[in-house]
């Protein structure tokens, strides 16, 4: 790639969600010369979509520890969370919320002047606190980035990351980035953070915006980093079933298709039921907490009651809530504009891709196995998930692990100077298939319920179509790292012969013991196709 534009800063950080605002502003505290790299409005990304709010446990809510908190991590995970990183990132998780407030992120109070909370699926107490009602994200994602604005953070929106560039030791010297014109620029940094969210637009319903492309994970990949539990893809139980009268895309004719408005399980965790086509509840006797068990578990029976009884979706009646639009104005709004009164009627709601639970792996700083290279938030794992993640548990990761990411990066300053010498900018070609071709891939054969069969077809279908090319502009950044996740994800899914949390093997529908604590970790061979690298054990 020739460049036609350079800058030098210390810190280059893609993505301006939570993780990647905390980690600059931190970073900039810190002393570091920081830029802010987006593909669209510095808004745009997953964190302002978050509805029901942030777990944390700050020692006021009778009967509630850490300690719960870290248990019911624990238990949604499935095994496969790493201890370590649950309790570390879990006890930090009042600091952080602490630093956000004093960002300027208001939550709403109760009504004897402590934080108001709510309950998710798989919590065990009221815990989480929010914002505007159902607007948790969204205030997150305003206080952040007024705070970046008045320190002045230099944001370059309008670009997308394209590659890391390497000193021929392999660090992290600088990143690679096309304009909206596919103009090419360099930044050279020593140190880049991944904050650039997950990979929900690989499958053709999902909660997530369109920036959701998984760049950063393919980026990571292409740069020599692992990524690990790519097969966990979790399925929100519960996104809005109509048609959108405001919706541009195809979600105007097809009531599942297209970025859909989540239902926040803070719905069920106030007192909504989920009930089949006959009106009757079907999570009564399903799990021990019902409605309320971890959304892996609802989404898992809400696709079983839509295959027996043949509906397209189901119900969620939320009429015994008082005050529905008060406490819940986006999802009022969102109904109201479908056509929907969740005051008097149920709302038809069915499960779609929401949340990557695996990502590129990185220590509890968000450091990966290359120098230089950082990722906190979605884009990254650190072991917090395991197989499924519990609610509200991801603003908090990025509160937490963006923070110390930044930190980490002061730390390493004196190690990572490089040689001076950078290696040529590169400019290789990469797989690319139409996204259409690996939607369709993905959400016939990757979503809840995979067999062999399926991902094996799958995997031929999106190779069948995948040609070797050179991404001019954002869309071709996008269709590269699709083309490379969905490759990544099948090779995972299919690799793990069994049925755990979010991962739904219909030919292997039990959990296995003998993956009980192991952990599927992904890279790139000699030909850059992802593999499966090796199975690594997940700490107790
Ligand atoms: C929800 O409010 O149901 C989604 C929040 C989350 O994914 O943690």
């Amino acid at each position: 790639m020739r460049a036609v534009w350079e800058a030098d800063v210390d810190l280059v950080v893609v993505g301006s969600g939570v993780a990647g605002l905390t980690a600059a502003l931190d970073a900039a505290e810190l002393g570091l010369r920081v830029v802010v790299v987006t593909k669209d409005a510095t808004d745009a990304g997953s964190t302002r979509w978050a509805q029901g709010g942030i777990a944390v446990v700050v020692g006021d809510v009778p009967g509630d520890s850490v300690g719960a908190h870290v248990a019911d991590t624990l238990a949604a995970g499935a095994g496969l969370s790493d201890a370590a990183a649950v309790t570390e990132i879990i006890a930090e998780g009042p600091a952080a919320v602490a630093r956000l407030r004093a960002r300027g992120a208001v939550f709403d109070p109760g009504t004897d002047g402590r934080l108001a909370r709510t309950r998710e699926g798989g919590h065990s107490a009221f815990r989480v606190v929010h914002a505007g009602g159902d607007a948790t994200g969204a205030e997150v994602e305003r206080a952040l980035v007024a705070a970046s604005s008045d320190r002045r953070l230099p944001l370059l929106t309008g670009h997308v990351a394209v590659d890391a560039v390497r000193d021929e030791l392999g660090a992290v010297v600088g990143l690679t980035v096309l304009d909206d014109a596919g103009l090419p620029g360099v930044l050279w940094a020593p140190a880049v953070l991944l904050a650039s969210g997950g990979y929900g637009q690989l499958y053709a319903s999902t909660t997530n915006p369109g920036e959701a492309t998984g760049d950063g994970v393919a980026l990571a990949l292409r740069a020599g980093a692992t990524a690990a539990d790519l097969e966990f893809v979790q399925f929100h139980p519960t996104v809005l079933y109509a048609h959108d009268p405001f919706a541009r895309s195809s979600s105007r004719r097809t009531p599942a298709v297209g970025r859909r408005p989540l239902v926040t399980e803070a719905v069920r965790g106030e007192g909504a039921v989920l009930l089949d086509r006959a009106g009757r509840r079907f999570m009564t006797g399903v799990h021990p907490l019902a409605d309320l068990a971890p959304r892996d578990v609802v989404a898992a029976a809400i696709t079983r009651t839509l295959a027996e009884t043949g509906a397209e979706c189901v119900h969620l009646d939320a009429t015994a809530i008082p005050q529905f639009a008060l406490r819940f104005p986006t999802v009022y709004a969102a109904c109201r504009h479908a056509g929907i009164d969740p005051v008097r009627e149920p709302i038809p709601v069915t499960p779609a891709a929401h949340y990557a639970c695996g990502g590129v792996v990185t220590d509890l700083h968000g450091r990966t196995a290359v120098p230089g290279l950082y990722a906190a938030g979605e884009v990254a794992r650190t072991g917090l998930h395991g197989a499924n993640r519990l609610a509200s548990n991801s603003l908090l990761e990025g509160l937490v692990v963006g923070a110390r990411a930044a930190r980490a990066v002061v730390a390493d300053r004196q190690v990572l100077h490089g040689t001076g010498l950078a290696r040529p900018v590169p400019s290789t070609a990469v797989p690319l298939a139409p996204r259409a071709v690996v939607q369709r891939a993905m959400t016939g054969a990757a979503g809840i319920g995979r067999d062999a069969a399926g991902l094996a077809a799958a995997s031929d279908a999106v190779e069948a179509v995948t040609a070797l090319g050179l991404p001019v502009d954002r869309a071709g950044v996008e269709d590269a790292a699709l083309t490379l996740l969905a490759q990544a994800v099948l090779a995972a899914a299919g690799h793990r012969t069994e049925s755990r949390g979010c991962h739904v093997r219909t030919d292997f529908p039990e959990r296995d013991d003998v993956w009980q604590r192991t952990s599927l970790v992904v890279g790139l061979d000699t030909a850059g196709r992802p593999v499966v690298l090796e199975e690594t054990a997940v700490a107790a």
